[in-house]
């Protein structure tokens, strides 16, 4: 993993955010700051306060989009979360611990994605080594001689090369396959505490204590079944990649990788700071998710199924609108732990014609290749994008402002129709000003329908 410095950091995000300097320039920072911190000498390394950021902007203005595209391209377990979405510990909803233990097994889901891209090649050769033998049984070989040895060698290489031209892939086999079971390991994540078994537990408490028992035991629940080729090739590719690589390894990277360089992004932080008026009791409990918040992004240590995790590196970016509260509101000790703030900027209509057409995920980008996939050429004049981003921010000023999403939304709306016919005998289709007009008309003139569709 290379450590980007800041100029490079912000590089990378201008291919996805448009504008939005400060902001760019400001997680850059607090990204290298990181590794910098990592870098100082021990004795001081513990005095460098971490460079949490709090991000201040209105809605749809690239907030989570920087954030999110700071963690993919720093290859850092990334996790956003909700401030409201947290109750006080003992009350009954999610307690912030649980932060850290998703973001865990993320990072342990991360590594473990890449290493079986790793050896994924080798895996792949394993499975096909065991789908031949499982497709042409070799007989004990001792008893052969030379010839024979050699006859059965040349038949099987051309046995080879017809499974590998995919002539057997309508073939049956016989393997050793884990049991399906429905969705157990996808709750438990989602239950309470560590690990959070409780989802299955409840369920279904007999299938639940076998599969306890059997991943105690150390082995998967696995039964003879027939299936083809392809579907066998899955199975064991999994398995063979299973026992190339090396869970402990993959765990300590995890750990190592969460704890260096995770990053959480809380958002709608707003919403739990309180404003000087309010005093009432939904205000004390949001103090009391700021009171909770406040040790694992000042630095502990969170248990997790892996082991302990240490917080002091992990890095904090929250976000919030702040429009009735002010990040004065929050408690001072949380205050002092987001030393960084910056404001984001509304977007303007030269704004949304850039977020149209510039980053490698631009709206346009994505419906031309969608429709690429029919052989359809999709042409926006210049003047339409102009109109598309016009119209974008008319409406966003007539009913509710919610920035560059609503590009998504006209773009769907006057993209109707051609989703819809295509393919037809079109292969060129040229979107002109007054194909925007025409599909929006009716629409924009109308104030409550625009609420509704747009
Ligand atoms: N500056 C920008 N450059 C490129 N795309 C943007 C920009 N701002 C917003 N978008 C697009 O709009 C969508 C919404 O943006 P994002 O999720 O970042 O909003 P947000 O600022 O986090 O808003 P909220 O406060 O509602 O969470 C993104 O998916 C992205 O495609
Ligand atoms: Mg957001």
């Amino acid at each position: 993993m290379k450590a980007l410095t800041p100029k490079e950091i912000v590089k990378e995000l201008d291919r996805f955010v448009i504008g939005q300097d400060k902001a760019k320039r400001s997680v850059a920072i607090a990204l290298r700051n990181r590794w910098r911190r990592q870098q100082a000498d021990e004795r001081i390394r513990n005095e460098i306060l971490p460079n949490n950021i709090i991000m201040i902007g209105p809605t749809g203005v690239g907030k989570t989009e920087i954030a999110r595209r700071l963690a993919a391209l720093a290859q850092s377990p990334f996790i956003k979360v909700e401030a409201t979405k947290f109750t006080e510990v003992g009350y009954v909803g999610r307690d912030v611990e649980s932060i850290v233990r998703d973001l865990t097994y993320m990072a342990v889901d991360m590594v473990e994605k890449e290493q079986e891209e790793r050896v994924r090649q080798r895996a792949e050769e394993l499975a096909d080594e065991r789908l031949m033998d499982l497709l042409f049984p070799v007989e004990s070989k001792e008893k052969l001689d030379e010839e024979e040895h050699e006859r059965i060698n040349k038949t099987r290489d051309r046995l080879r090369a017809m499974y590998e031209e995919g002539k057997f892939e309508e073939r049956y086999v016989e393997i050793d396959a884990p049991v399906k079971k429905p969705n157990i390991s996808g709750i438990s994540v989602l239950g309470p505490g560590d690990g959070g078994l409780g989802g299955d537990m409840m369920d279904n408490p007999g299938e639940f204590i076998n599969e306890a028992m059997s991943s105690l035991l150390g082995k998967k629940k696995t039964k003879k079944q027939k299936m083809k080729v392809p579907e066998a090739r899955k199975i064991l590719v999994e398995e063979e990649s299973q026992k190339l690589i090396d869970r402990n390894k993959v765990i300590e990277e995890a750990m190592d990788r969460v704890q260096h360089h995770g990053i959480v992004f809380v958002d709608e932080i707003d919403k739990i700071a309180i404003s000087s008026e309010g005093k009432g009791g939904a205000d004390v409990s949001r103090q009391g998710v700021q009171r909770d918040l406040l040790p694992i992004v000042e630095g502990s240590t969170v248990k997790t199924r892996y082991g302990f995790v240490k917080t002091d590196h992990i890095l904090f970016i929250a976000s919030g609108a702040f429009n009735v509260s002010k990040p004065s509101d929050l408690i001072p000790e949380l205050q002092g732990r987001f030393p960084i703030r910056v404001e984001l900027d509304s977007l303007t209509t030269e704004d949304f014609v850039n977020i149209l057409t510039h980053p490698q995920n631009a709206l346009i980008k994505q419906y031309q290749a969608l429709l690429h996939s029919e052989d359809v050429d999709l042409v926006f004049e210049k003047a339409a994008i102009r109109e598309i981003a016009q119209k974008a921010t008319d409406v966003n000023d007539k009913t509710e402002n919610i920035g560059a999403r609503r590009l998504h939304t006209i773009m769907t709306q006057i993209l109707d129709d051609i989703m819809y016919n295509a393919p037809d005998d079109r292969k060129k289709i040229v979107i002109t000003p007054e194909n925007v007009r025409e599909s929006l008309e009716s629409i924009v003139t109308d104030d409550d329908l625009s609420r509704y569709i747009l």
